[in-house]
């Protein structure tokens, strides 16, 4: 892009920008994806209602790095990061995730790979109302059976990590919305999460908390074996992405690398 293009933390990836290719999934990029989606589909409702939300995503998307999806609002970001996730099913296709095959899983069991495996950042942050912000973010380690004082330490340092460990105590309804993003946030990270998945998740931030969200999120991205995908509009934040994929219309239209990727087309 530009001037921010210059400032980018992370830049390791070769700048390149390549069309997709629908090549068959290898065993060796089995190994070293953390997400490899060929022709999956997403309808949702039948017949005349139906509507067809994502048809056929070819996608890799590697351990190890933090990748973007972009693309215009309805074009299926928010229904392809819950099939990732596995909060929705997917229609028809192949994805596997963290070399798990997502279609073989059963409802019980999605559920404990989906709690076990994975942190997630809703686009209107799905919080508890009547619970304090670090009993929030203390969620996953609660519902994963860490005892509760641990729990609410980890939250605690979590929560120091974004900024708000001076509102711990806070319920939802007396924090701002950036504020709310950020427990939103913690608590996606705190039990540490092979997959995080954010959806928009500097949307109701200022541009300097969004930044420091950001370095996180890269921060987080970059200790290895693991994987952050971000759903965003927000062009200010493509510098911290190793991949961007572009997605229009229930497809992945292009996929580009590194920082090169931080002037993808209209969105
Ligand atoms: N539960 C649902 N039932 C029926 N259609 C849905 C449902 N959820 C989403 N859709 C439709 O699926 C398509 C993709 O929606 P999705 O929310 O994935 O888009 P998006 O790219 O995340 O958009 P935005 O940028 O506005 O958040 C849209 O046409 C939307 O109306
Ligand atoms: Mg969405």
């Amino acid at each position: 892009m530009n001037s921010a293009a210059t400032s980018a933390p992370v830049t390791s990836a070769p700048i390149t920008s390549a069309p997709i290719t629908s090549a068959p999934t290898t065993s060796a990029t089995k190994t070293l994806s953390a997400i490899s989606c060929r022709r999956l589909s997403k309808v949702y409702g039948a017949s005349e209602t139906a509507v067809h939300a994502l048809r056929g995503i070819d996608l890799d998307i590697p351990l190890g790095g933090l990748s973007m999806l972009v693309g215009p609002s309805g074009c299926g970001k928010t229904t392809l990061i819950s099939v990732l996730a596995g909060i929705l099913d997917k229609t028809a296709g192949d994805c596997v995730v963290l070399g798990q095959d997502m279609g073989n899983l059963s409802a019980p069991q999605k559920t404990r790979w989906r709690r076990d495996q994975v942190g997630f950042v809703f686009q209107s942050f799905h919080l508890m109302p009547t619970l304090t912000a670090v009993e929030n973010a203390a969620i996953p380690l609660l519902i994963q059976g860490v005892g509760r004082s641990k729990a609410l330490a980890g939250a605690a340092a979590m929560l120091n990590r974004v900024g708000l460990g001076h509102r711990l105590s806070s319920l939802p309804g007396e924090l701002s919305g950036g504020q709310q993003q950020r427990v939103a946030i913690a608590r996606a990270l705190v039990h540490s999460p092979r997959l995080v998945v954010c959806d928009e998740p500097t949307s109701a931030l200022d541009h300097e908390t969004g930044q420091q969200i950001m370095l996180l999120l890269r921060e987080v991205a970059n200790e290895g074996d693991r994987a952050l995908v971000v759903v965003t509009h927000d062009s200010r934040i493509f510098e911290y992405a190793d991949l961007i994929a572009q997605m229009d219309d229930g497809r992945v239209t292009e996929i580009r690398q590194g920082i090169a990727a931080a002037a993808p087309g209209p969105l």
